[in-house]
């Protein structure tokens, strides 16, 4: 049973480079998870696949169910978790096409199902939330940059915020005066969730548009996919680096 999975983004619905062994369609007590899982071969070792918006990029990120999704990663033996995501640069120096391993992370998403832990029969429980990357997977895509060639941001605040929509500027220029760097829409519940059910989770943000203010114009979705389409080949090296030292 694969002990590590990869969670897709927006850009990352498949894994070219994945060998496919079997799929499986799985039910929790919190509903349907993303998609059924994708177990396969990546560099040799086992992984499971599950992309977060669905098999054909459907779920949009406050539909998204955040709980299943983790809870079947868990089900299954999963220990370690790699989430991809697509993110606004904030920080000037995160432009289009840049990876980021954020290291700290700063919640604005509200409405969403945060917890496991909901009182009577599910209990209480409060999670220590300091340092809310797991620093083990964090270092793996670290050296996995290193040994693929690729430079990255790894000293970055992830502001989660609640989409659809994209922010004003006004809300990146609070976002930028509160310490964030990126900005994206999944981050959250997914790290707390994670924490929750003590798994080992990092993510590898890729810049897909400057955020709202910071870039020289309107942000267009044909902007955003062209530079997904690019960096996602960045990914998929990087995944395919930092799997053998997970
Ligand atoms: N804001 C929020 N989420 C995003 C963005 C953004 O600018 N780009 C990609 N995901």
């Amino acid at each position: 049973m694969a002990q590590l999975a990869i969670i897709g983004g927006t850009g990352l619905t498949s894994l070219k480079n994945l060998t496919i062994t079997h799929r499986e369609v799985m039910h929790t007590p919190y509903g349907e998870p993303s998609a059924p899982l994708t177990h396969g071969l990546l560099s040799g070792k086992k992984v499971v696949f599950l992309p977060r918006h669905g098999p054909g990029h459907t779920i949009p990120p406050h539909m998204i169910n955040y709980r299943a999704n983790l809870w079947v990663l868990k089900q299954i033996g999963v220990q370690k978790v790699i989430a991809v995501a697509a993110v606004g640069g904030i920080r000037a120096d995160l432009v289009p096409e840049s990876l980021v391993i954020p290291h700290q992370i700063v919640d604005y998403t509200w409405g969403r199902c945060h917890s496991f832990f909901e009182g009577k029969d599910s209990g209480v429980k409060h999670i220590d939330f300091t340092h809310p990357y797991s620093e083990s997977v964090r270092k793996a895509l670290i050296e996995g940059c290193n040994k693929a060639g690729l430079s990255r941001s790894e000293h970055a605040v992830y502001g989660a915020t609640p989409g659809p929509r994209l922010e004003t500027a006004a809300e990146i220029d609070r976002m930028e005066r509160d310490g964030c760097d990126i900005v994206g829409m999944t981050g959250m519940p997914e790290t707390a969730l994670a924490r929750e059910l003590d798994l080992d989770y990092a993510a590898c943000a890729l810049v897909a548009n400057m955020a709202a203010g910071r870039g020289p114009g309107d942000i267009t979705m044909q902007d955003i996919e062209r530079h997904i389409k690019a960096g996602m080949n960045k990914v998929r090296l990087l995944l395919e680096h930092t799997i053998p030292l997970i």
